[in-house]
C-alpha cells in the first residue's frame, strides 16, 4: 500500500476546508471541477429515470442504449467507426486507468506516462510494481512531449503509454503532427496506449485528433473519456472507454468484481447528455476561455510569475521559478497567508517543480480575487 499515491487536489481541499471551518475566506482554484451545475435537461433526465425504475442494478459494460450513443459520438467526434461492444462504461474516467492498468501492466513492465501528468497514472504503476517511466512535459515546448525523447525512452519492456490531451495540470495540446509522430516512434511494437482525452471538448482552439484515428494504432489504442468534465457531472461518477471488444470484455469482468456496473439512472442521464443539446457545453468552453485570457493576462503582471496560455482544458500552469520559491511551500504559503488554494506543480510529479496550478473554473469575480491576493502576497515576498 505504501506504493499508491493520490491525488493531492482532494487533501488541498480538506485543508482549505478546515481553514474555511475556522472563519477563514478561501477561494478554492484546487480542484479541476466545471463550477457549472449539470444542464437541467440531464438533471431532469435523471431523475425522470429514477421515477421510472432505474434503480436497479445494470450490465456490468453499460446499458446498451448508452454504448450505443457513446459508440456513436465517438464515432463521429474521432472519425472512426466504433461498435457498442468496444464501449465499457464505469463510473467515472478514473476506473478506466485502474482496470485497464490491472488488465495489462504486470511487475517488472514499464509505462512511460507525461510528467507533470494526473498523478493516478503515476500512483497505479508504482502500485502494481511496474516500472514508472516519466517523459518531462515542457514550458519550452508548450508542454508537449519531444518525440525523439520518447523513443528514447522506449524498451522491450515497455507494455504501455499513457498520453494525455489536452493536458492536466499544463493546458498542453497535441495537434495531429504531434500525434502522427509518437505513432511513428511506436511503430509496430507491440505497446498499448492509454489515451486519456477527458478533456478533448475543452480545446480553445484547433481540433481534437485522437491516436485512434491512426489505422495501424487503433487496436492498440483505449480511449478515456467521460461525462465530469464536459457536461458538469463529476459527481455522477460516469465515464468510459473503447477499446478492442476482446479487451473490453476484461475490462466489463474487473467491473463485476468491483462496482457491478455504474449506477443505471446515472446512465440514463448520460444519453441525454449525448443526444441532448450541446449549448451548454459551448457556453461552458466560452466562459472558460474568457477566465484564461483574463487569467493569464493578469498572472503574467505579477512578480515572479510567467504563464503560458493554454490552449485546452481549464488549468493555468504558471512558471514560479523567478520568485525563488520552491512549488510546495509556495502553494502553502498562499493557502495558509492569503486564502488562495492552488496546487504545487510537484503534486503532478517531479517535473511539475517550479510550477503551480491554478483551476480557472470558477467565477470571474472569484478568479479576480485570488489573482489581487496573489499579487498583494508577490508584492510583499518576493524581490
Ligand atoms: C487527465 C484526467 N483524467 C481522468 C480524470 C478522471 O475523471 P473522473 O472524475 O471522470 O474520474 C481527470 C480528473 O481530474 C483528469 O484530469
Amino acid at each position: 500500500m505504501a506504493r499508491l499515491g493520490t491525488e493531492t487536489a482532494f487533501e488541498v481541499l480538506v485543508r482549505a476546508k478546515a481553514l474555511e471551518a475556522q472563519g477563514r475566506d478561501i477561494v478554492h482554484l484546487e480542484i479541476g471541477e466545471p463550477d457549472f451545475d449539470t444542464p437541467t435537461n440531464i438533471i431532469d433526465a435523471g431523475v425522470n429515470a429514477l421515477r421510472k425504475g432505474f434503480t436497479h442494478y445494470g450490465p456490468s459494460a453499460g446499458l446498451p442504449d448508452l454504448r450505443k450513443a457513446i459508440a456513436e459520438d465517438v464515432s463521429r467526434s474521432r472519425g472512426i467507426k466504433v461498435t457498442p461492444e468496444e464501449v465499457v462504461v464505469v463510473p467515472g474516467g478514473k476506473p478506466i486507468i485502474f482496470f485497464v492498468m490491472l488488465a495489462l501492466v504486470e511487475e517488472g513492465d514499464e509505462v512511460i506516462y507525461p510528467n507533470p501528468g494526473f498523478p493516478i497514472y503515476e500512483s497505479m504503476v508504482n502500485f502494481l510494481g511496474a516500472k514508472a517511466v516519466p517523459i518531462p512535459l515542457r514550458e519550452d515546448r508548450n508542454f508537449v512531449l519531444d518525440v525523439k525523447e520518447l523513443a528514447s525512452l522506449i524498451t522491450d519492456k515497455t507494455k504501455l503509454i499513457i498520453l494525455n490531451s489536452p493536458q492536466n495540470p499544463t493546458g498542453g495540446v497535441m495537434t495531429r503532427q504531434d500525434v502522427e509522430a509518437v505513432a511513428k516512434a511506436i511503430g509496430d511494437r507491440d505497446i498499448m496506449i492509454l489515451s486519456d482525452e477527458i478533456y478533448s471538448r475543452l480545446l480553445f482552439e484547433g481540433k481534437h485528433f485522437s491516436i485512434a484515428a491512426i489505422e495501424e494504432m487503433r487496436d492498440r489504442t483505449i480511449i478515456l473519456d467521460g461525462f465530469s468534465k464536459t457536461y458538469a457531472m463529476t459527481g455522477w461518477r460516469m465515464g468510459y472507454g473503447v477499446m478492442r471488444p476482446d479487451l473490453a470484455q476484461h475490462i466489463a469482468r474487473l467491473a463485476t468484481n468491483s462496482t457491478s456496473c455504474t449506477a443505471t439512472f446515472t446512465q440514463i442521464a448520460g444519453i441525454e447528455a449525448i443526444c441532448g443539446p450541446q449549448a451548454s457545453v459551448e457556453h461552458m468552453n466560452d466562459e472558460f476561455k474568457k477566465r484564461r485570457d483574463y487569467f493569464a493576462e493578469r498572472i503574467n503582471k505579477i512578480k515572479g510569475f510567467s504563464c503560458k496560455v493554454p490552449r485546452g482544458a481549464f488549468y493555468m500552469f504558471p512558471n514560479i521559478t523567478r520568485t525563488g520559491w520552491k512549488s510546495k511551500p509556495l502553494a502553502d504559503a498562499l493557502l495558509d497567508q492569503v486564502g488562495v488554494a492552488a496546487l504545487s506543480g510537484t503534486a503532478f510529479g517531479a517535473f511539475g517543480e517550479g510550477y503551480l496550478r491554478f483551476s480557472i473554473a470558477n467565477s470571474m469575480e472569484n478568479l479576480k480575487k485570488a489573482l489581487d491576493r496573489v499579487e498583494e502576497w508577490a508584492n510583499k515576498n518576493v524581490k
